[in-house]
């Protein structure tokens, strides 16, 4: 079916195609209600059960606009947002670009969103069955000393709910975000949010885990203190990998636009940050592993190398609802 529809979703602009896309989820999901995860290789973390691995990144449905259309897809979790506190329009258009030639894309959309509270009212008494993270930013006028009271302002009024929070410090669209994750600054984030965690009343379904989303582009020796630093706290696990600023080995004319890429080109690196995290961490935290997973081979590969579960994002622009199911059969 997708195969039918992708020539002509092609054809027109990149973020209309995905309006589109969205939209018709939306709708899909408002006729048909939500499905439940497709029954996988299952996985607890910090006790939350997921029925299999494979689950949507941040930024495809950043206002949780279309949750019960995703849910149909067969995802044992999704993650919306990002989100923050204020709505806030994102960069100027044009601001995401198919790389064909390379199966990647290029977006510098900048956190568009309606905010916090628009998402917390969509997402109240959600049917899903699955598991629901919020992933949570900074609005671009925030200056990086106060951050942290945006992502607090965020898991406040989210926690009520979703299962999980993500504290997304790794998007190269916000000026100065990927500062907020350097060895000795990322603390000054995680902790605060780690604190209001542990005041939350609007509660009902007990502990939330949180998670940390970092960039791929750091060297070695640095992840390796950034994922010693997480160690010491109480988060409860890693997100790896959000878009790539590096630009080596592409072939499309797009190549040159500013952005965060992602896809086929940001493989090899996800993996290797893979590697890294699963030997620096000894097993004290569990990684989620996203950014260029294109087939269910490499969704599979993921876990052999392992990581605890897999996100899928530009893999569904180029194959589509197939790849959910391909990655989930592969993982199980
Ligand atoms: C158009 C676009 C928008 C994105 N927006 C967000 C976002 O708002 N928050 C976030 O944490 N990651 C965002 N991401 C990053 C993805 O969640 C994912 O980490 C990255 O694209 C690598 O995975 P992929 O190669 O499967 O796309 C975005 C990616 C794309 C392509």
């Amino acid at each position: 079916m997708y195969s039918l529809i992708k020539p002509a979703l092609f054809r027109i602009n990149p973020e209309v195609a995905h309006d589109l896309t969205i939209n018709s989820l939306k709708v899909l999901g408002q006729c048909l209600g939500p499905s439940a995860p497709e029954e996988g290789r299952p996985c607890e973390i910090a006790g939350l059960r997921f029925k299999n691995s494979i689950g949507l990144a941040a930024g495809l449905d950043k206002d949780a606009v279309a949750v019960s259309g995703f849910s149909r897809l067969g995802f044992g979790h999704l993650e919306v947002g990002t989100v923050t506190p204020r709505s806030q329009p994102g960069n100027p258009k044009p601001r995401v670009f198919r790389l064909e030639e390379d199966a990647g894309l290029i977006n510098r959309f900048g956190f568009n969103n309606h905010g916090v509270d628009a998402l917390v009212e969509r997402l109240q008494n959600h049917p899903y069955q699955g598991i629901i993270g919020v992933n949570i930013g900074k609005n671009k006028d925030t200056p990086n000393e106060e951050a942290h009271l945006d992502y607090v302002a965020c898991i406040q009024k989210a926690a009520a709910v979703c299962d999980y929070i993500t504290i997304n410090v790794s998007s190269p669209n916000t000026p100065g975000l990927r500062d907020l994750a350097e060895a000795r600054k990322i603390l000054d984030v995680v902790a605060p949010v780690l604190e209001a965690r542990s005041d939350l009343h609007n509660r009902k379904d007990g502990y939330l885990p949180v998670f940390v989303k970092l960039a791929p582009d750091f060297e070695d020796q640095d992840l390796i203190q950034v994922l010693e630093a997480l160690k010491r706290t109480q988060a409860d696990g890693v997100i790896l990998t959000n878009t790539t600023l590096n630009r080596e080995r592409l072939r499309s004319n797009f190549r040159e636009q500013s952005g965060g890429l992602s896809g086929a080109p940001l493989t090899t690196k996800a993996e290797h940050c893979l590697r890294i995290a699963i030997d620096a961490l000894e097993a004290t935290l569990p990684v989620i592993s996203v950014g260029g997973v294109m087939s269910g081979d490499d969704a599979k590969r993921r876990l052999e190398l392992g990581a605890q579960l897999v996100q899928l994002y530009t893999g569904l622009i180029y194959r589509g609802p197939v790849l959910v199911r391909d990655a989930i059969r592969m993982t199980r």
